[in-house]
């Protein structure tokens, strides 16, 4: 058997198989020496594609200071302090402080427990097909019974809502600690809300005195056309959720609140506590992540790229693009033709994928830095395979 098959637990029954060799810019390479343009990006997990130089050497002059030293908290390092300076000047008072975490999921955990222990209440109000990550907390409020249900119980309390629907808002009540949404969902196929439906989910949390998480993990640091998807839609949240892009590469989540709010964390003390989080080599390349989106002025770039994709994508077997900015999915017919276009499209060396709930669509997050050439080498390998199957 293949030692990876054997030696390393999967995730699903066929995996891509690609066998890694390097990667670099918008390139992934095979041990074959086969190139393959990276339409993926990690799974909008690498703004400034693989291995950006300017990465690479802030990743070098941390690594050749210190690395771990101590638990998240304790002490002070300049890395942490530089990535929530970075992230401070992208957000307003209320969410200028900073909690930097492992992974996505335990910032969801994180947040969910914070709501419970500031507001006193216990139940937790969120959006069927939501995604929010895996770990238990997490799961408890993904919208989508399927996946889940092997695994109950999860955390009790947790109530759902039609997304983009204002009629289900009254389930938000006193008793509500916290409503969780992402910004754009993303597993339930690229869902943006609709007509002031994020308004009036804010305006009702401030009636029943829920808090307002908002789960950017995948839609923040420009991915959609503004530093973080909330900007679009005229609302704040109280807690911000972020991972993903922000390490640049690196595995990383993020909570941003008030400072007042994170008190909550320390009475009584060790309210969250991570040994990792804050890790000042991740730290250092995620403060420059930021940096770089916010000079190359990739929110914009996102938006220009968007309409040119756009543009060029028009098949009669799309039926449709769904999301913004570089956060795209193309809606096929059905399951089987969203199947044959990312295999065929790995065969001919650009990588596609599937979204977690529905099946027709396919997954369209390059590297926001991506170049118009790779964007048009790409739409044609998608038009030409998709004219070979009509
Ligand atoms: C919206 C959203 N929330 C949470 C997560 C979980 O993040 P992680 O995989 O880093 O735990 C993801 C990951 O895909 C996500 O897209």
């Amino acid at each position: 058997m293949n030692p990876y098959r054997q030696y390393l637990a999967p995730t699903g029954p066929s995996p891509m198989g690609v066998e890694v060799s390097r990667a670099e810019g918008s390139y992934v390479y095979d041990k074959a020496g086969k190139a393959y343009l990276d339409f993926v990006a990690g799974v909008s997990a690498l703004p400034l594609g693989h291995r950006h130089p300017e990465l690479t050497k802030v990743l070098e002059r941390q690594a050749s200071r210190y690395w771990h030293v101590m638990v998240y908290g304790e002490f002070f390092q300049d890395a942490t302090l530089d990535l929530a300076l970075e992230m401070a000047r992208e957000l307003p008072p209320s969410l200028q402080t900073l909690y930097p975490l492992n992974s996505g999921t335990e910032a969801v955990e994180a947040a969910l427990k914070l709501a419970k222990k500031a507001t006193g209440r216990m139940k937790i109000v969120a959006a069927r097909h939501a995604y929010h990550g895996n770990t238990q907390g997490s799961m408890s409020v993904m919208g989508f019974e399927p996946r889940k249900r092997p695994y109950v119980p999860l955390i009790p309390g947790v109530e759902f809502i039609r997304f983009n629907r204002p009629e289900d808002l009254d389930l938000i009540d006193t008793q509500t600690a916290a409503v969780i949404l992402e910004t754009i969902q993303g597993g339930a196929g690229f869902i943006e809300p609709q007509n002031d439906y994020l308004r009036l989910v804010r305006r009702r949390c401030d009636e029943t005195g829920a808090l307002l998480i908002l789960d950017e993990i995948q839609t923040g640091f420009a991915r959609t056309g503004k530093m973080f998807g909330f900007q679009h839609y005229g609302i704040l949240p109280d807690i911000l959720v972020t991972g993903k892009a922000l390490g640049g590469g690196f595995p990383i989540g993020a909570l941003s609140a008030s400072r007042e709010l994170f008190e909550h964390f320390i009475r009584p003390p060790m309210g969250h506590i991570t040994t990792f989080g804050g890790h000042p080599v991740v730290n250092a390349v995620a403060a420059e992540t930021l940096r770089i989106i916010r000079r190359e002025n990739l929110a914009s770039q996102a938006t220009e790229k968007e309409k040119y994709l756009r543009s060029r994508l028009r098949h009669p077997l799309i039926r449709e693009i769904r999301g913004k900015g570089l956060m795209l999915a193309l809606i096929m017919p059905d399951k089987q033709t969203a199947d044959k276009l990312i295999l065929q499209a790995l065969d001919q060396g650009l990588i596609l994928f599937w979204l977690l709930y529905e099946p027709r669509a396919v997954r369209l997050t390059p590297p926001l830095n991506i170049s118009y050439a790779d964007l048009d080498k790409a739409a044609n390998i998608i038009i030409d395979i998709l004219n070979q199957m009509q």
